[in-house]
C-alpha cells in the first residue's frame, strides 16, 4: 500500500503554483459537453476524479480531444444530444461526479448507471434523488446508497426546494436537471455554498439569479460553449497556505493563481483570525472567478471558536486547519461540521485518529472537533506532534493534511493509504519537495 514519509523540517520557502480546481473541472465538462460548439478549457485539473468525469462524458458521446494534460477542447453535443452509455459509467472516488451526473442523466431520454468505488458506493445519495423525484425524475438507489439508477425521463418540472443542507453538489445537481425543466427551478439553501455551477452557468448564457440563499434557474433553449482558463484549487492551496504559517521564513511562501472565490475561501477569514499573515496580491478575475496570489508567513497562532457561518466555505480546509489549530496557543473549537462525517471518509474519526496516534490532545465531537494547541515555536519549541503512524482511511485530505503535520512534529510521520492523493492534486508530493519539505512516497 503507498504511504507518505513525513520528516520535520524548518523551512517553507519559495514561488509554487498549485492544480486547476477540482470543482470547476468537473462542471467544464459537463457544461460544455451538454454546450453547443468547441469549448476550450486551460488549467484543467487532470486528477483522477476529473478523468473519471471527462471517461463519463466520452460514453455520453461527447468528443474530448486533450492537446495537452491540462488542456481540453470539448465537442459540445447540445443539450438533447447526449447517447445512452451502454455500461454503468465509474465515478471512481468522485462524489461531486456522482451527485452531478445524477441530476444531468435524470433529464435524458435513456436510462443510466452510476457506480463508484468502495468509499463513494458508502456515500449518501438520496439528497440528490429525493429533489430529482419531486422534479418527476426516475431516481433510484441501493438503501441511500450507490449504485444509482437513473430512468430516462418523461418531460421534468421545475420546482421550489428547501435544502436541508447546504450542499453545492445537491445545488447544482437539481440545476442540471432544472435546464431540463418545464418551468423555473428555485433552490432554497440554509447556508451559503460554493457557487461554481451558477456562475459557470451564467458564462454559457442561461438566465439565472441568486438573492440571498435563493437560487433561480430558467429553462434554457441552448447552452453557448466556454472559453475558460481554470484559476488553482483553493482547497489544495489550503495545504500549502498552512505549511506557510508554520514554517515559511520572512519573504513568505508564494502561492500563485489560487481560486480565491468567497464561497470557498472560508479557511483564510479563520486562519486570519487565529492570527495568520497571508497577503493577497495581484487580485483578478479569471473566467467569472476571483483570482489572486498569496503570500503566507509563519505567524503565531492562537485557538478560535470558529463561526458556523464558515463552516459550509471551508468544509474541505477543515482536516488541514484541525492541523494549524494544534499549533496554536489555546482551544480551538469546529462544531455545525456533521457534513465532515459523510466525506471521503468519516473526517472526523479519521483525523480523531491521526491526531491521537500523534499524541494532540482533542476531543471529536458529533459535529466537529475540539483541539488543545501546543504552540512551541521556532527551532527549539515544543512540538505540537509526536513522531508516529496515521492512516489516512484512503482519503486524500486527510493524507495531505498528516504531512503538514511533519513541519511541525518531533520526528517522522509515516501516513498509510495515500493512493487517494491523485484523485485531487497530482503532484503533491514533488510540489511538497520543492518548497522545502521533507517528504517522500512509500511502497508499504
Ligand atoms: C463540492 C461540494 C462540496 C465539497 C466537495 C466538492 C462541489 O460537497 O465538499 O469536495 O464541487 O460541489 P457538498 O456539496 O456535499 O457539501
Amino acid at each position: 500500500m503507498q504511504g507518505f514519509e513525513a520528516h520535520p523540517s524548518m523551512r517553507v520557502v519559495g514561488t509554487m503554483r498549485v492544480p486547476g480546481d477540482k470543482s470547476i473541472s468537473h462542471r467544464a465538462l459537463m457544461l460544455s459537453g451538454i454546450a453547443e460548439g468547441v469549448s476550450e478549457v486551460t488549467g484543467f485539473l487532470a486528477s483522477e476524479d476529473c478523468l473519471a468525469t471527462l471517461d463519463a462524458m466520452r460514453a455520453l458521446g461527447v468528443r474530448i480531444e486533450q492537446p495537452g494534460t491540462t488542456h481540453v477542447m470539448i465537442h459540445g453535443v447540445g443539450l438533447h444530444g447526449l447517447q445512452p452509455a451502454g455500461r454503468p459509467l465509474d465515478m471512481g472516488n468522485a462524489g461531486t461526479a456522482m451527485r452531478l451526473f445524477t441530476g444531468l442523466l435524470s433529464a435524458q431520454r435513456f436510462d443510466s448507471q452510476l457506480i463508484g468505488d468502495a468509499s463513494l458506493m458508502k456515500r449518501p445519495m438520496e439528497r440528490v434523488a429525493r429533489p430529482l423525484r419531486e422534479m418527476g425524475a426516475d431516481v433510484r438507489t441501493h438503501d441511500g446508497t450507490p449504485p444509482v439508477d437513473i430512468r430516462g425521463a418523461k418531460r421534468l418540472r421545475g420546482i421550489d426546494y428547501r435544502m436541508p443542507i447546504a450542499s453545492a453538489q445537491v445545488k447544482s445537481a437539481i440545476l442540471l436537471a432544472a435546464l431540463y425543466a418545464g418551468e423555473p427551478t428555485t433552490i432554497t439553501a440554509p447556508a451559503v455554498s460554493r457557487d461554481h455551477s451558477e456562475r459557470m452557468l451564467q458564462g454559457c448564457g442561461v438566465r439565472i439569479s441568486t438573492e440571498g440563499l435563493r437560487t433561480t434557474l430558467h429553462p434554457a433553449p441552448r447552452l453557448t460553449k466556454l472559453e475558460l482558463n481554470v484559476p488553482g484549487d483553493f482547497s489544495s492551496a489550503a495545504f500549502f497556505i498552512v505549511a506557510g504559517l508554520l514554517a515559511a521564513p520572512e519573504e513568505g511562501l508564494l502561492i500563485q493563481n489560487v481560486g480565491l472565490n468567497p464561497t470557498r475561501t472560508g479557511l483564510l477569514d479563520i486562519l486570519r483570525s487565529m492570527g495568520g499573515r497571508i497577503d493577497i496580491l495581484n487580485a483578478r478575475e479569471s473566467g467569472g472567478e476571483p483570482v489572486g496570489d498569496l503570500r503566507v508567513h509563519t505567524s503565531p497562532l492562537r485557538g478560535v471558536r470558529v463561526p458556523k457561518e464558515l463552516v459550509s466555505l471551508a468544509i474541505d480546509e477543515l482536516p488541514v486547519l484541525f492541523i494549524a489549530a494544534a499549533c496554536a496557543r489555546g482551544e480551538t473549537w469546529v462544531t455545525g461540521a456533521e457534513e465532515l462525517r459523510v466525506k471521503e471518509s468519516d473526517r472526523i474519526a479519521a483525523m480523531s485518529a491521526g491526531l491521537t496516534a500523534l499524541n494532540v490532545a482533542h476531543s471529536p465531537l458529533p459535529d466537529g472537533m475540539r483541539i488543545e494547541g501546543r504552540a512551541g515555536e521556532g527551532p527549539g519549541g515544543e512540538k505540537a506532534f509526536s513522531a508516529g503512524e496515521v492512516d489516512s482511511f484512503g482519503d486524500h485530505r486527510i493524507a495531505m493534511s498528516f504531512a503538514i503535520a511533519s513541519l511541525r512534529a518531533a520526528g517522522p510521520i509515516w501516513i498509510r493509504d495515500v493512493a487517494n492523493v491523485a484523485t485531487s492534486f497530482p503532484g503533491f508530493v514533488g510540489l511538497a519537495q520543492s518548497v522545502g519539505m521533507a517528504i517522500r512516497e512509500t511502497a508499504s
